[in-house]
């Protein structure tokens, strides 16, 4: 369940979804004036640094947990990337950047982590619970499977229950290092950690009777 906690500053509000929230970091020390979990009181101080600095920082928070909305516009300060990236995390989740619908909706973040671990109990997002589970893959994607690629556009999510993350549209495939893979138009990713062929799903739920939860 999403609980978004709002931080005002003259120009700004920094949102911030708890819950999408798995420490990694990146705003922490990027910008510790701004972004500090070692005070007391409220953690964020928009002020605290230059406003395209704060920006920068949300747009690049790879959960889509952070948000900086202009009070002038009301409309949030990042933008859709040139290119579509899934990116494999080692031994955690799957990063995500692009203009996103999950199951039919649209996703007003434009990155996300999704579970590939089968543990999480925020299914499809990743809640760090890979860690607990010892999940283990270092990124590295043995063979690549390209498509027939569209220039560009909205990534379709679809998660199926009990079963894979299907992506529709076009995006670049980046391995553990960072590294371009391919370029592809549709997969089927491993949700459950079982595959043999990660990060594709090979069928492997069926064998180990993966289940989540209604949130699927
Ligand atoms: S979701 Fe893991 S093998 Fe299909």
């Amino acid at each position: 369940m999403s609980r978004i906690h709002r931080y005002e500053g003259a120009d700004i509000i920094v949102e911030f979804d708890l819950a999408r929230c798995i420490h990694t970091g990146d705003c922490t020390h990027s910008l510790p004036d701004v972004f500090n979990t070692s005070r007391t009181g409220r953690w964020v101080h928009p002020d605290a640094a230059p406003v395209d600095s704060v920006a920068r920082v949300c747009a690049d928070c790879p959960t889509g947990a952070l948000r900086c909305i202009s009070k002038a516009t009301g409309k949030a300060m990042d933008s859709a990337p040139s290119i579509n990236t899934v990116q494999l995390m080692p031994d955690g989740p799957l990063y995500v950047h692009a203009n996103m619908a999950l199951n039919g909706a649209p996703l007003a973040a434009r990155r996300a982590a999704f579970c590939r671990c089968g543990k999480s109990r925020l299914m499809p997002y990743c809640d760090n619970s890979h860690r607990e589970a010892e999940f283990s893959h270092d990124g590295d994607v043995a063979i690549p499977m390209p498509s027939e690629a569209p220039a560009n556009g909205t990534l379709t999510l679809t998660v199926k229950h009990g079963g894979a993350l299907m992506i529709e549209g076009p995006f670049t495939l980046l391995d553990g290092a960072g590294n371009e893979v391919c370029k592809s138009g549709k997969a089927a990713l491993c949700r459950c950690g079982a595959s043999q062929m990660k990060p594709y799903c090979d069928g492997s739920h069926t064998t180990t009777r993966f289940e989540t939860d209604a949130q699927d």
